[in-house]
């Protein structure tokens, strides 16, 4: 029988309680599935912090990277500074574990509620492929007071290893200074991943997010590599999209995407927009995939601290992110199974959460989807 050995980071807040279900869920599944699992908790987040100072330490990746999936609960907690624990562990994992690809499928199950009028499950269905280690994200900037200064900006990556010196001349009173990235290899990996999905389900077009007419020289870049990649692609239409019109376009045709491949900021921004029009936070998965290496697997909502302990969130989304787990695992037919259970209930409407009109607790959602899995199977 095969066993997986899945690190298990809880978090803050709702964290706890969600994954308890995912696991429950996943646990469930193995049984009938012939495959067993067993779970590594890790007590890294907010309180862990706050106690011993510890954010994600070498020796805790190290032993993280011997594992080839992690099951992410939420991060964020109102004691701690905004920031100190999305960089200090959620982007840490992901760019340490070089985790390029942020898979995120947009898609309303029946059963849950769009805010778009007259959109129906099959109008809303395609995925974002968000680049996931470049763009903004790789955090190097800086301030300058009056007068200007030096700086050295560093990036160290498996793929490549990049310096900025800067020589700053300035005479306004201060300035803020940050530098996105975005670089061949970085773009190419991910846009072909994206291509690659559409071939593989089928789908007619790839469609790529940017903003090239004012961010000329990052965007025009990720054009570039766009027109390039979809040459080995040629059964499949492509097409460009400034970021602000994509915005529009989701709302209004939300039913023309199909597969939407984007730079890291901007896959940020409308994966949220993405997660209301399928029916809410609640229900909105993603994978930090890194098809070689150790990948990562969470709900893509956060830490919800004021309903932390109280039974009450919706564990759908870190449930629908354990199936894509095991999906990238090989499971694949316990992670269908786990996706139509995820369907039923919500399609039954009778066991739900507060934030899909029900009054159904965080537990008894998790039980009903792992019961299903097993009736399904
Ligand atoms: C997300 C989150 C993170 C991001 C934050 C918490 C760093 O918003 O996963 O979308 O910006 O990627
Ligand atoms: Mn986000």
């Amino acid at each position: 029988m095969t066993k997986y050995k899945i690190p298990v980071i809880s978090g803050d807040g709702i964290g706890p309680e969600i994954i308890e279900e995912g696991k429950k869920v996943i646990d469930a599944a193995s049984e009938i599935g012939g495959f067993e699992v067993e779970w590594i908790s890790f007590p890294h987040g907010s309180d862990y912090y706050l106690e011993t100072g510890e954010l994600m330490s070498e020796d805790t990746l190290k032993e993280l990277g011997k594992y080839r999936a992690i099951y992410l609960g939420a991060l964020g907690d109102p004691r701690v500074k905004p920031g100190v624990v999305e960089l200090g562990i959620l982007l840490k994992l992901r760019f340490y574990f070089d985790q390029y690809i942020n898979l995120r499928p947009i898609q309303l199950l029946d059963g849950t509620w769009t805010p778009l009028k007259d959109k129906k499950p099959e109008d809303i269905d395609f995925t974002v492929v968000r680049e996931n280690t470049e763009d903004f994200y790789v955090g190097v900037g800086g301030r300058c007071k009056k007068g200007g200064g030096t700086d050295t900006l560093e990036i160290v990556r498996n793929m490549y290893s990049l310096k900025f010196g800067l020589d700053i001349q300035s005479d306004s009173e201060e300035i803020a200074y940050q530098i996105g990235v975005i670089s061949r290899e970085g773009a190419t990996r991910v846009i072909k991943y994206a291509f690659e999905l559409a071939k593989r389900k089928g789908k007619e077009r790839v469609t790529s997010v940017d903003k090239a007419n004012v961010l000329t020289h990052m965007y025009g870049f990720w054009r570039e590599v766009f027109e390039d990649v979809s040459k080995d692609y040629p059964d499949i239409e492509t097409e460009f999209n400034f970021v602000d019109a994509i915005c529009m376009w989701m709302v209004k045709n939300p039913e023309w995407f199909k597969v939407i491949v984007t730079p890291n900021m901007f896959g940020d921004i409308i994966t949220d927009l993405g997660a209301m029009i399928q029916g809410g936070l609640g229900v909105a998965p993603g994978g930090n995939i890194n098809p070689k290496g150790t990948s990562m697997f969470e709900p893509i909502h956060g830490s919800a601290p004021k309903y932390k302990g109280m039974d009450k969130a919706n564990p759908i989304a870190t449930i629908w992110a354990g199936a894509m787990m095991l999906d990238v695992l090989g499971e694949e037919k316990a992670s269908n199974y786990i996706e139509l259970a995820i369907r039923q209930v919500l399609k039954e409407g009778k066991v739900r959460t507060y934030d899909l009109g029900g009054s159904s607790k965080t537990s008894e959602v998790g039980n009903e989807i792992a019961k299903k899995v097993k009736t399904l199977w």
